[in-house]
């Protein structure tokens, strides 16, 4: 009988995988050897494999251009990272090795991009497409930043409001783009997205207010459909809505020449994850077309803003099962030297699933397992897998630690989880290590941040604060 976890998983996936071979009896991921991560830097662990970043970027670039160059598409595409998946300044200095465009959700955001055209990372070519809600600091920076001469920034208009507030401190002529307010799937709790504006508004609300509006140039239409790009006809028939809008939001106004269709493609959350990436697009870019050119208008230029598929493949993290408690005769906690509200918080709230894997011992044998965070929530734990309702690892023994590693978890993770904050049960922040490659390949890591101290989090608390 073949009872190692290794036949396990050589059982149920197709194994190896393009990011996951096997070293013995190790685990390795993009050919890093985690156990030796582990042996250097110790667990919990988060890290960033940051060639991953370029990869994907390259990967949908490359996808776009094939659909375009397959469906004779006379336009541009623009590829922007949409910054609330991941803020930090070392996924900006990887992501914008590559030519892309920017995309804002909040006032601090418009801090990042004047330091990143500070810093050269950026420039004036790069578009930033404002999105979101937008009161008075967010306002007051997208103006200092149009007013310092960054035309390429697009407001997206996300209410009516807006416009009047946007205008009271833009000095010159600004582009603007307007958000299609999606609607939601039909099991959601509500019909329309509260971002943006119905669609049955836009062209009113243009010709009310925009089209006579010598300070106003309108570029972009936008629209996010929440649930992502999925090939569902929920997709679809949102997709052709919205296509439908841009046609005839083109007849009155020509300037508008952008179609933003949001984020949202999916990423590898599971050994078994397929989703044909090319042929999403060029259905995508197909639709597009045929709708333009039975209207008689051009194609317009496409923009994205992936987040998740940017940086979720880059991220992952390490835990060491600590010990393990039998609770009856079925049930077998493996604590983990963590927890997953703080590490990994939408494994808790939104029960959202991540590639899990034993990090070594794949030669030992196996259980069915359940996985315990170390806060005394009895929400934290982990207990199935995206495609079964169970999680199977090396069997728990005293001796010979197990390690355990979750991947693809890049993405939205520390924002939520309060970076650098205060935690469940004040459970640390973990140390957070980058890992990177010359251009020969050569791997390179260096700690991020430590794990947080009991300091840190005093300090946070206010404890102290009033020594003299
Ligand atoms: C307007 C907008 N664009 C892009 C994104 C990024 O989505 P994803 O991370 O699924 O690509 C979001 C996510 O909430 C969004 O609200």
């Amino acid at each position: 009988m073949n009872t190692k976890y290794s036949d396990l998983i050589n059982q149920t996936y197709y194994f190896p995988q393009e990011e996951f071979k096997l070293n013995k009896d190790n685990l390795q991921f993009h050919n890093i050897d985690l156990m030796k991560l582990v042996e250097k830097y110790g667990t919990p662990l988060k890290f960033t494999y940051l060639p991953q970043i370029s990869n994907n970027i390259n990967k949908a670039k490359s996808w776009f251009r094939k659909s375009m160059e397959k469906n004779k598409y006379e336009a541009k595409y623009y590829y922007c990272y949409c910054t609330k998946s991941s803020h930090f300044e070392y996924i900006m200095n990887e992501a914008f090795k590559n030519n892309i465009h920017i995309e804002t959700s909040s006032a601090f955001d418009i801090n990042i991009v004047e330091n990143l055209l500070e810093n050269g990372k950026i420039n004036k070519s790069t578009y930033v497409i404002c999105n979101g809600f937008k009161r008075d600091q967010y306002v007051e920076n997208i103006a200092r930043l149009i007013n310092n001469g960054h035309k390429n920034t697009i407001p997206i208009i996300d209410n009516y409001e807006e416009l009047d507030l946007l205008q009271s401190q833009i000095k010159n002529k600004f582009k603007i783009g307007i958000r299609i307010a999606a609607e939601e799937e039909p099991k959601f709790e509500f019909y329309t997205s509260r971002l943006g504006i119905g669609y049955k508004n836009i062209v009113p609300f243009y010709k009310r207010e925009i089209k006579e509006n010598k300070k106003l140039e309108l570029k972009m239409l936008h629209f996010f459909i929440n649930t992502g790009i999925n090939d569902n006809a929920y997709y679809w028939n949102e997709l052709v809505k919205c296509i439908k809008v841009y046609v005839a939001l083109k007849k009155e106004c020509p300037t508008l020449d952008g179609l933003n269709i949001g984020g949202g493609f999916p990423i590898k959350n599971s050994l078994t994850f397929e989703y044909d990436y090319q042929y999403m697009i060029d259905e995508i870019i197909n639709q597009i077309k045929i709708a333009c050119e039975e209207a008689e208008v051009d194609v317009p230029n496409i923009f994205t803003e992936f987040g998740s598929f940017t940086v979720g493949e880059s991220g992952g993290a390490i835990y060491q099962v600590l010990y393990q408690k039998q609770q009856n005769d079925r049930e077998k906690w493996n604590m983990i030297d963590s927890s997953f509200i703080t590490t990994l918080p939408d494994t808790w709230a939104i029960n959202k699933r991540f590639i899990m894997l034993a990090v070594n011992r794949w030669n030992d044998t196996y259980e069915r397992v359940l996985l315990g965070g170390m806060t005394c929530d009895s929400d934290d734990y982990y207990n199935s897998e995206q495609n079964m309702n169970a999680i199977y690892l090396p069997k728990y023994s005293k001796e010979k630690p197990l390690y355990i590693g979750f991947f693809n978890t890049g993405a939205y993770q520390e924002t939520i989880g309060g970076y650098g904050g205060l935690h469940h049960c004040l459970i640390p922040q973990p140390k957070h290590i980058l890992i990177d490659r010359d251009e020969n390949g050569i791997l390179a890591t260096e700690v991020f941040s430590e794990q947080q101290t009991s300091e840190d989090v005093l300090k946070i608390l206010g404890y102290g604060k009033n020594k003299n």
